[in-house]
């Protein structure tokens, strides 16, 4: 985070606070997040988009505090599940400013985005129509938009590239299925269709992608109000915004992305003689990523042939990232100050598998040893959101910092939560 400070024998504060107290004082792993980054990413956002409409992915993060910042911040939420949905509204979070994804949402998700009255629910699949008309009811009345599948290749990995007709989600343009999609919620006289939804993908570094959607997200429109005569006022251009996990890495310029989008748009808009709808932006890893911060303790470290294996308390439970999509991480020792030589070493963690790797080249000082700790900067996005309960080590603690005051946001995951859901014998 941009409050990061170096502090005298070798150790780091965010947000004001030393980040080896926290491990002191919370137990190692932690995750620490600098709530006035956050806050500060909502701020660019607003301001780069001042007339769209932003909306927090919370699949990146949610607790019930992020949920609360980003009302303040006054943006809305992306949530793709009843879970996602039902802990921000706890929180007094509008739900009129909430929007429901998935690909295949369950019938609770549906039920409580009804019952809580959600701004809009984005259809994905074509029967899913037939089903939402159906739990709305003949006097009810939702507010819907349709993912579409633009046939865009984007993103920082073929496990989050969703452009293309090729994975589950969407209704292609392509070949038809989403003009035939969108016939069929305007013969449903309780859905409301206010606009069109793509998701390019995810860790997206340059603006190119984002003005092709808009070129064949408008020229679909185009051809919606040829033969329909809709005027559909959204258009939701979803998130993916690339950030840098290390430095010197590329990361999505955001002013460069609202400029040239909003010009794009007013063109297409223009030759489709178009009005031009209002925008809908869904960023979430850029928003809670580089305001996360993991802490580690070393348990053990390992020469072998090749390598040096330093093995730290946490692992692929918390952090399943590097073995998914083999992103590498930038550990640091902090804590202490050390004079020896940078080596190269593979960081793992404790888990029961050679995969279990959080960053395979990594640079220490060669006299890390065990006891030392280890911070590695860039984990607050889809990194808890998508922890597991392997090995059952449970789940780390959340603490927020701020002012050089440090809170608990989620408490550690105890053997006692372990052992309480586990109800046979
Ligand atoms: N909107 C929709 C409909 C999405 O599916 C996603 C992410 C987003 C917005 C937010 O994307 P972001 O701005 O965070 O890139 N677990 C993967 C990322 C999966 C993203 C899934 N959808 C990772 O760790 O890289």
């Amino acid at each position: 985070p941009a409050s990061t400070r170096e502090r005298p024998h070798g150790d780091l504060a965010v947000g004001g606070v030393p980040l080896a107290e926290l491990a002191d004082r919370f137990g190692t792993p932690v995750y620490v997040l600098d709530e006035a980054e956050v806050r500060d990413r909502c701020r660019t956002y607003r301001d780069a988009f001042p007339d769209a409409e932003v909306l927090y992915a919370a699949k990146a993060f949610l607790c019930r505090a992020m949920a609360h910042w980003m009302d303040e911040e006054g943006l809305g939420l992306d949530v793709c599940s009843a879970g996602e949905l039902e802990l921000a509204v706890t929180t007094g979070f509008p739900p009129e400013r909430i929007v429901l994804h998935g690909n295949a949402k369950s019938p609770r998700d549906l039920e409580a985005a009804l019952r809580l009255g959600v701004g809009r629910i984005v259809i994905d699949s074509p029967s899913e129509i037939a089903r939402l008309a159906a739990a709305v009811g003949p006097d009810g009345h939702q507010k819907v938009m349709v993912r579409v599948v633009p046939g865009i290749s984007a993103g920082g990995h073929e496990k989050i590239r969703t452009g293309t007709v090729d994975q589950k989600f969407g209704l292609s343009i392509a070949d038809g299925y989403a003009a035939h999609a969108i016939a069929r919620i305007l013969d449903q006289p309780q859905l409301e269709l206010t606009g069109l939804h793509c998701h390019l993908g995810s860790q997206i570094t340059g603006v190119k992608p984002y003005l092709g959607a808009v070129r064949r997200m408008v020229g679909l429109m185009s051809r919606l109000h040829e033969q329909h005569g809709l005027i559909l006022p959204e258009l939701d251009l979803g998130g993916g915004h690339g950030i840098a996990y290390r430095p010197g890495e590329p990361a999505l310029d955001l002013t460069a992305l609202a400029r040239k989008v909003r010009a794009e748009l007013t063109e297409a808009c223009a030759t489709a003689g178009l009005p031009v709808p209002r925008l809908i932006i869904e960023p979430g890893r850029a928003i809670a990523g580089p305001a996360g911060i993991a802490v580690y303790r070393v348990l053990s470290v390992k020469h072998t042939g090749e390598h040096v294996f330093v093995a730290v308390d946490g692992g692929m439970s918390d952090n399943p990232r590097p073995a998914l999509y083999g992103v590498r991480y930038a550990p640091r020792l902090i804590g202490r100050h050390s004079t020896a030589a940078p080596a190269r070493v593979t960081v793992v963690g404790r888990h029961c598998e050679a995969g279990d790797v959080l960053a395979a080249d990594a640079e220490l000082p060669a006299d890390v040893r065990p006891g030392d700790l280890l911070a590695v900067p860039v984990a607050g996005a889809y990194h808890l959101s998508m922890a597991s309960g392997y090995n059952l080590i449970g789940r780390p603690p959340v603490v927020a910092v701020r002012d050089g005051q440090a809170r608990l946001l989620v408490r550690r995951e105890s053997l006692e939560d372990i052992r309480r859901r586990d109800v046979g014998l």
